[in-house]
């Protein structure tokens, strides 16, 4: 039942996309298979062009798949109107993007409760629920900020703290440290570790890093549209590692179970 705490979150079976350009067909996803439960912790790895983004398109409702099926929180979303998807997107759903996203003339506090705004509750209300997010990721002190005033990394937790505001069980991210240096990458990992650990809260993530998809719990590898690997992100890592030999190192940040 929609909206009903399912425990899978995310279930889509044989997802195919293509992208068209008049007459012409360019398939990008082959038959995908996920399903992602609630406290999951994901990370998403694949050469550039596999198809991440596009996936992570498709999860966040942003895209529609080609073909196949996929239930969001129970709710199928090829049979929902677009409102009805809109709804259960801004319910289910915080986006956290590679380039931050954040609106530079609005303060950091501004852009933390726009999604409460646009959803309808008083400027009051979402800023209040604003500062509470920018407590929690760390930013207190920021909200009369504006973004341009933050370092990237505290940038990016503004847009963690954005996303979260409506209380979503999922975070999607694409990319979300590849603007980072490597110290305030692992900041923010920590910070969606605790996340995912003491909130419950859903994190699907996509990197290209190893030393990124450590922090997770459960490593999806991309391979020309196709799942190459699905399982613990400990496994996935070694294996990797044992097909690039460049890649030595892999860290344990401790959270693979
Ligand atoms: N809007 C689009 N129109 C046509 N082709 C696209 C579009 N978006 C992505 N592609 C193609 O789909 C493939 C997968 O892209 P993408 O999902 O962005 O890969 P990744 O995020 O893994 O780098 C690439 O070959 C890319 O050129
Ligand atoms: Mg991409």
């Amino acid at each position: 039942m929609p909206g009903a705490s399912n425990k899978t979150l995310i279930d889509i079976r044989a997802v195919t996309k293509s992208y068209f350009s008049g007459s012409v067909e360019t398939p990008v996803l082959f038959g995908v298979d996920l399903q992602v439960e609630r406290g999951d912790f994901i990370a998403v790895m694949g050469q550039s062009g596999s198809g991440k983004s596009t996936l992570m398109n498709i999860l966040g409702c942003l895209d529609q798949a080609t073909g196949g099926d996929y239930l969001l929180d129970g709710a199928d979303t090829l049979t929902l109107s677009r409102a009805q998807l809109a709804g259960i997107r801004n319910r289910t759903i915080g986006f956290v993007f590679q380039s931050f996203n954040l609106i530079k003339r609005m303060s950091v506090a501004e852009n933390v409760a726009l999604p409460l705004i646009y959803a309808g509750v008083p400027r009051g209300r979402a800023l209040a629920k604003a500062q509470t997010e920018l407590e929690r990721v760390g930013l207190a002190g920021f909200g009369k900020r504006t973004p341009n005033q933050l370092s990237g990394g505290q940038q990016q937790r503004v847009a963690i703290a954005r996303a979260l505001v409506g209380d979503p069980p999922l975070i999607l991210a694409d990319e979300p440290t590849g603007n980072l240096d490597t110290h305030t990458s692992d900041e923010i990992m920590r910070g969606l570790q605790v996340l995912n650990k003491e909130r419950g809260i859903t994190i699907v993530l996509v990197t290209h890093e190893p030393d990124i998809a450590a922090w997770s719990r459960r490593l999806v590898r991309l391979k020309d549209g196709r799942v190459l690997y699905d399982g613990p992100a400990g496994e996935g890592l070694r294996q990797l590692a044992a097909s690039h030999e460049h890649l030595a190192h892999v860290p344990d940040h401790g959270s693979s179970p």
